[in-house]
């Protein structure tokens, strides 16, 4: 079975990620949505709330599967049968820590990485605006799932 992992912190989920997810589900045979377990970093939800809404908004991708994980990618890779991980690109600036920490997952554990272009509707989009955006009550739908919608405006108004 070809797997990917897309891994990351979804403090929410975005719709930029959820084009990236989709679009991977369609070249592999399954993809697994992997949230970081990141207890120095300061998250607006808990991992298991993000890991809900990330079930919630891929329910309709059979081949789609959420986990967690903490420590090195390339272990939870190895864990799970995962020859590679996929990643937007939104621009030149994620360019840079991307590429280093492509080639050191490469040189841990031959583990390859693979650069998606994001979908120009969402090149300017992140978890870290959306969540400024609402909280001083600006309008981000049509960026975020409608359940992330919900969950963002309970949370931060
Ligand atoms: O959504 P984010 O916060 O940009 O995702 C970053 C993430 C989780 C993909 C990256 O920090 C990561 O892979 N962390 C796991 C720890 C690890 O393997 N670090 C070494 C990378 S070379």
């Amino acid at each position: 079975m070809r797997r990917v992992v897309s891994p990351g912190s979804f403090d929410p989920v975005t719709n930029g990620h959820l084009d990236i997810i989709a679009r991977a589900a369609r070249l592999y045979d399954e993809v697994v949505v992997a949230v970081l377990i990141n207890i120095s970093k300061q998250s607006l939800f808990t991992v298991d709330e993000r890991v809900e809404m990330l079930k919630e908004v891929t329910a309709d991708y059979p081949n789609v599967r959420v986990d967690k994980f903490h420590g090195l990618i390339v272990d939870f890779c190895r864990a799970n049968d995962i020859s590679a991980i996929v990643k937007g690109l939104r621009a030149v600036s994620d360019f840079d820590y991307e590429l280093q920490m492509a080639q050191m997952n490469y040189s841990m554990a031959g583990v390859e990485t693979l650069f998606m272009t994001t979908n120009p509707l969402y090149a300017f989009l992140s978890s870290s605006l959306v969540k400024e955006v609402v909280e001083y009550g600006g309008d981000v739908s049509g960026l975020v799932p409608a359940a992330v919608l919900q969950r963002l405006s309970e949370r931060l108004r």
